[in-house]
């Protein structure tokens, strides 16, 4: 799971670097991103569309990890970008990341958002709802400047996945409704403006999606579509942007496909049901969060604290836990950790690894197999690269971890490890009311 590979030491190793050097070095909680790994699979998703001989677009959905340092290597890959408020717009735009290969999402954009990313001159607008219409149209005739975009639908898929990450079924608060007029009447809305170019469709149907039927059934719906307004309204859009949602393993019941067989497969069907509708095969998009950084990110604990409650289990606590990575106490994640200062050593009990927060839920893992563990030990739960740091908190008043990139025996630190200082920076003193 993840990566890495146990060195001479018997610790385990990651892009060269090993953790033990790591932990003294940054401390913990640590994110630890092998970037050689986040480079692979970005290039295998841009080489099999240029394999395929399809025009595309990869664009890096930046909620999985948002930092500068990212975005930059991002770039650096030749990929484009989703960002979903001002907060990863302003971080991207800082980072130095082309406006023009930015997308902009979200479901509830404030203007501010929109002429922020119109002055920035953003790729293009992923328009969600008739609210959102409304806003556009005030704000490009207030700049007068044109904006590219596209029109995100709900086609009525429901993908196999957790309840809270599902988004393309018709019950979602994102996008027009494919099926009863919806997406017709936003497109007529756009295409009257003058300012506004409609470059295609968006859809996203959920995310850790282990198939491809999902993404089918998708494309057939909007394909379909498409074609129908070619008879029409007389336009036909030239992008079909699928979304993210490729799964990762996590454990070993997921069987997730490889990140290029996805778009293999999806690419090809695309082509099917294009030449069958009599449509130009479109432009092919693309918005991977989870399969670009998931297993490419490591996080590095400190075990602390035991408890025997004898002939049930053995709690065993580290230095971080829901604060840094809320997945299991929200979606009941599952993940795979070994001991990093110990990984030769066989497994001879079972621990239920608890976070340091005050809440019975805060558990990482109910049952993991390690060797007998002391304190000091280093824990490294795999594949938290995604949805680890951009959903942490401060709860408890946790400083949140630093995060450092690891690549040929070098070790970054990208984000730096959150002080006290930090903590209270915006508060404000308590003054007294005089009676
Ligand atoms: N595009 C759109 C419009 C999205 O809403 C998402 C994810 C993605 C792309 C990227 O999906 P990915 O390739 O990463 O699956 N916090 C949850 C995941 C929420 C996903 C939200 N949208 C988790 O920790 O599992």
């Amino acid at each position: 799971y993840g990566t890495g590979q146990i060195n001479e030491q018997g610790n385990l190793e990651i892009g060269g670097c090993d953790t033990v050097d790591l932990v003294k070095e940054f401390g913990t909680p640590l994110y630890v991103y092998d970037t050689a790994l986040i480079k692979e699979r970005a290039r295998g998703f841009k080489q099999t569309f240029e394999k395929m001989g399809v025009k595309a677009q990869v664009a890096y959905a930046s909620k999985a990890f948002s930092s500068v340092a990212i975005y930059q290597l991002m770039d650096d890959e030749g990929m484009s970008l989703d960002v979903v408020s001002s907060g990863e717009l302003f971080t991207a735009i800082q980072a130095g990341f082309p406006a023009e290969r930015i997308h902009l999402h979200g479901n509830n954009k404030s203007k501010e958002e929109l002429s922020m990313a119109l002055n920035y001159g953003i790729g293009c607008i992923v328009v969600d709802n008739f609210f959102e219409i409304e806003l556009l149209k005030e704000v490009v005739n207030e700049v007068q400047m044109p904006v590219n975009i596209l029109i995100r639908v709900t086609p009525g898929i429901e993908a196999h996945t957790h309840d809270y990450i599902l988004t393309g079924q018709e019950d979602s608060k994102f996008g027009f409704d494919l099926n009863n007029g919806q997406a017709d009447r936003a497109l007529q809305l756009c295409l009257e403006q003058p300012l506004i170019t409609v470059l295609g469709v968006h859809c996203h149907i959920g995310s850790q999606i282990f198939e491809t039927t999902g993404f089918i059934l998708a494309a057939d719906k909007i394909v379909g579509k498409m074609a129908d307004w070619k008879k029409s309204v007389g336009f036909t859009p030239t992008v079909l942007n699928l979304g993210g949602g490729f799964g990762i393993r996590y454990t070993e019941e997921d069987e997730p496909l490889e990140p290029y067989q996805y778009v293999e497969k999806i690419v090809h069907h695309v082509q099917d049901v294009a030449a069958n509708n009599e449509l130009d095969m479109p432009e092919i998009w693309i918005e991977p969060g989870r399969s670009l950084v998931g297993d490419a990110g490591t996080t590095l604990y400190q075990v602390g604290s035991t408890k025997d409650v004898p002939d049930t289990r053995t709690y065993l606590a580290v230095d971080g836990g829901m604060s840094d990575n809320i997945r299991p106490a929200l979606y009941d994640a599952k993940y795979e950790a070994i001991l990093a200062n110990k990984a030769t050593k066989e497994n001879t009990k079972t621990y239920a690894i608890a976070g340091k927060c005050c809440e019975s839920g805060d558990m990482l893992i109910w049952d993991l197999p390690l060797p007998e563990a002391s304190p000091g030990d280093i824990l490294a739960v795999f594949c938290t690269g995604a949805y680890g740091y951009s959903m942490a908190s401060n709860y408890n008043r946790l400083t949140k971890p630093a995060v450092v990139f690891v690549e040929n025996g070098e070790a970054r630190l990208v984000v730096r490890r959150e002080s006290l200082e930090d903590l209270v920076k915006n508060d404000l003193p308590y003054v007294k009311q005089s009676v």
